[in-house]
């Protein structure tokens, strides 16, 4: 079979480019360790209100200067939709739907979270200034969509 030498070229890049791909994913997997989900961050969204930590939503104190907010939403709201933290707060948000797929991001930060009914979505941001930081469901979820919000107050050190 004769192959041309321009269609050689062709098969050439694309083998390169999945060579890359394949690159790329592998070293978000082994080196940055990236991954879907596991089984533990899974929960029903149907009872996850009665069962803890889910059931008493809200932020805890786990050692000097960092937290942990346990945080639900659902059509149209955060629970909680209030947070306060001293400044350098390093707060580590554990949080879930229990209806539809809804977004949390906050603003001032990069944290960005989708919240999947059945998934715990975890992601951590600290807050150095003072001041109060909005967030807000970014994934359409319905007539009132664009009221869910809540803030995080962060608190000047005394
Ligand atoms: Cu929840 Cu949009």
């Amino acid at each position: 079979m004769r192959v041309e030498p321009y269609e050689k070229v062709w098969i050439a890049l694309s083998l390169l480019m999945l060579l890359g791909f394949l690159g790329a994913i592998s070293v978000s997997v082994f080196v940055h360790g990236i991954s879907l989900p596991g089984a533990e961050q899974r929960i029903d969204p149907k009872t996850v209100v009665n069962e803890p930590p889910f059931a008493t939503p809200g932020i805890r104190e786990t050692g000097p200067g960092e937290y942990e907010v346990y945080l639900l939403s659902m059509v149209w709201s955060f629970v909680p939709n209030e947070i306060r933290v001293p400044a350098g707060a390093r707060v580590t948000f554990h949080a879930t739907s229990r209806d539809v797929t809804h977004g949390f991001t906050i603003h001032g930060t990069n944290l960005n979270l989708m919240l999947i009914p059945g998934l715990v979505a975890t992601g951590t941001a600290t807050f150095d200034k003072p001041g109060e930081y909005l967030f807000i469901c970014h994934e359409y979820c319905g007539l009132a969509h664009q009221t869910m919000a809540g803030k995080v107050i962060v608190e000047e050190k005394s």
